[in-house]
């Protein structure tokens, strides 16, 4: 059935001139529109004009329409969040109070916690747990206004448990209303049976883990934690190269918690994202810009690490294009709300309220390929459309910390109300 959503405050359309992920000033481009009307049908959006445009050009659908009444809230395209580690076992709030008594991410990773505990947990859980946890998240998500999430596998570390993650994603793609978009990430650490044989896990990963994802369809993207301790650049661009040649795109945890050349690294191999960057080095935003590598910013992460924050005011300003994430997982940013994160990246990274807006939509959007389907509202796009409780848009950054989110609309079905 069709749907006419009416007398909006603001619509928040996305749309621009420009093709392809944005940079520096295009990345405050609203195409803010009043006064007009958001017509769906089926899956996808027919026109935003003036009422009486719409039903001079479609009377029929504009009849038929179930109408929304939008009055004093905003409209806007469903948020993307193009970097989470979704699918896993367990909690690991243990954590918090060591490091809030000032253990490291990485002491306590190396202890043996960390990702390794999460992934104790993962292998652990069956299917059907874990698709039942995620299914969950999945639902706070859609609360808060997210209709795209990309999903990393690496809690497994084995080839059963990696395939489980990914094929209890493809699972999710297919039975709830977000959009689930696969990344393997098998190179998330190195497990506690291969420690001191760490080659033989990144030939492992080569020669056994990415034929198979490939041959069985189970990602889009390949990616990699290329951190000291963990793997390095030069075991990274091996990863992500093999992955390229079965059809993998590559994406990288780069500079996350040292300098390690990451950023440097994700433009040289052509990643599409370069993720994390608290510690990126000026060479490699230079080098960013320059290939067009998108930054996946993830402030969220140096929140709850009380880490220093990217320079995403500097990396927007360079001509990189900018994307935001939660970054949601169990150990560094146990969060969903991807409403929070745009804050934050206001408040600790420089970045304005326009630039926020960009970075968690067609940005993000374009980080996992996706941006000529949805992260604007424009005609023939998918109808993922957010009504938002606020009379104009800067309200969503200024009343912070709260969720907006009014109705969701995914795929042209009401999911939120
Ligand atoms: O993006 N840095 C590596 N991976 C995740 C954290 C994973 C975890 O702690 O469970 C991240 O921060
Ligand atoms: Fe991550």
């Amino acid at each position: 059935m069709a749907i006419l959503i009416k007398n909006a405050n603001e619509v928040i359309t996305m749309q621009s001139h420009v093709e392809g992920p944005r940079r520096k000033e295009q990345m405050s481009e609203l195409g803010l529109m009043k006064d007009v009307c958001v017509l769906l049908d089926g899956e996808q959006i027919v026109m935003i004009a003036p009422l009486e445009e719409l039903e001079a050009t479609f009377p029929h659908l504009v009849q038929s329409a179930e109408v929304i009444d939008a009055t004093g809230k905003i409209i806007m395209p469903g948020l993307v969040d193009c970097h989470t580690h979704l699918v896993h076992g367990g909690t690991r709030e243990h954590e918090l109070n060591m490091r809030l008594s000032g253990k490291t991410y990485m002491e306590i990773m190396n202890a043996g916690g960390g990702i390794h505990y999460t992934t104790t947990k993962t292998r652990e859980a069956s299917f059907d747990e874990l698709y039942e946890k995620t299914y969950n998240h999945l639902n706070d998500f859609l609360r808060y206004g997210i209709t795209t999430v990309e999903a990393k596998s690496g809690y497994g570390l084995d080839w059963e448990t990696e395939k489980r993650q990914l094929e209890v994603a493809k699972k999710l793609q297919d039975t709830h209303a977000v959009d689930v978009v696969s990344t393997f990430m098998g190179a998330h650490a190195v497990p506690a049976e291969y420690k001191g044989n760490e080659e033989a896990f990144v030939e492992l990963i080569i020669n056994d883990m990415l034929p198979k994802v490939a041959e069985l369809g189970l990602a889009e993207f390949n990616d990699v934690f290329c951190e000291k301790g963990v793997f390095t650049p030069e075991q990274s661009r091996r990863i992500l190269e093999a992955g390229k040649a079965y059809g993998l795109t590559p994406k990288i945890h780069a500079d996350e918690i040292e300098p390690y050349e990451g950023a440097e690294l994700a433009a040289e191999v052509g990643a599409i994202s370069a993720e994390h960057l608290l510690v990126a080095s000026d060479e490699g935003i230079e080098a960013m810009a320059k290939a067009g590598t998108i930054a996946v910013l993830l402030p969220g992460t140096a929140f709850f690490l009380r880490a220093p924050y990217a320079r995403g005011r500097l990396m927007v300003d360079s001509g990189v294009p900018v994307a935001i994430s939660t970054d949601f997982n169990p150990g560094s940013s146990p969060t969903i709300s991807l409403p929070f994160v745009q804050n934050l990246a206001c408040m600790n990274m420089g970045m304005t309220m326009e630039e926020v807006l960009c970075a968690t939509t067609v940005n993000s959007a374009y980080a996992i390929n996706r941006g000529n389907e949805i992260g604007t509202l424009e005609n023939g796009k998918k109808a993922d459309v957010l009504i938002l409780n606020v009379p104009n848009y800067k309200q969503l950054q200024y009343f912070y910390g709260m969720n907006h989110t009014d109705t969701v609309i995914k795929a042209g079905k009401v999911v939120v109300k």
